[in-house]
């Protein structure tokens, strides 16, 4: 297969890209950094990567405020949310919150004991890490860390982000995995 024939139209269109790319369900997190100014901002670019050693991966913008901050604390945390909190997503993800600790004054946090990040009460899972290694993924920064805390915290249902729209999950009759 010669592969240097081209690439399809959809691919170089960034907005057909987006939708290919948003048929990929997904959890919601928010990504937080501690410090003298804390930040936040709502990803649903995050996976786990890895058991020995622990580690997780985040996807940030280059152009996003998270970004700098994130290179400048070396540690971050990670809030997984609940079916609940569609509307922390919304303001995490809103450009018009404010910045710093007033970001944080609109839901309940609490301060993660290793990182000092806020950990978002009412979220299923919040692991804390240190930077472990970050690289260049184009437009973004793949940052994975190493995990020095991990909580599962609530058995309630994710919420979703489904072909660009919060959902709910609706289990399937045929019932569980194992
Ligand atoms: C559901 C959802 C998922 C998102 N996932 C990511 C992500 O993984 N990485 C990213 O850089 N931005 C992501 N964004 C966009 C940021 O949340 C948004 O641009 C935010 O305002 C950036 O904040 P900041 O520039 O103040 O750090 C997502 C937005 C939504 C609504």
């Amino acid at each position: 297969m010669d592969i240097s024939a081209g690439v399809d139209d959809a691919v170089v269109d960034p907005a057909a890209l987006r939708r290919a790319f948003a048929a990929f369900a997904t959890g919601v997190t928010v990504v937080t950094v501690g410090g003298r100014t804390p930040h936040g901002m709502t990803a649903n670019a995050f996976t786990s990567v890895s058991l020995d050693p622990p580690l997780l991966l985040v996807c940030v913008d280059r152009e996003a405020v998270m970004h700098r901050h994130l290179v400048a604390a070396g540690s971050f945390a990670v809030s997984v949310l609940a079916a609940d909190q569609e509307h922390v997503a919304r303001h995490f993800a809103d450009r018009r919150r404010p910045l710093g600790a007033a970001q944080f004054d609109v839901v309940d946090w609490r301060p993660g004991r290793l990182t000092g990040a806020p950990l978002i009460t009412g979220a299923l899972a919040s692991f804390e890490c240190a930077l472990w290694r970050d690289y260049e993924g184009g437009d973004h920064t793949i940052f994975v860390g190493r995990l020095l805390s991990a909580e599962k915290l609530h058995e309630e249902d994710a919420v979703l982000f489904l072909h660009g729209r919060f959902r709910q999950i609706t289990p399937m009759p045929s019932g569980v995995v194992r």
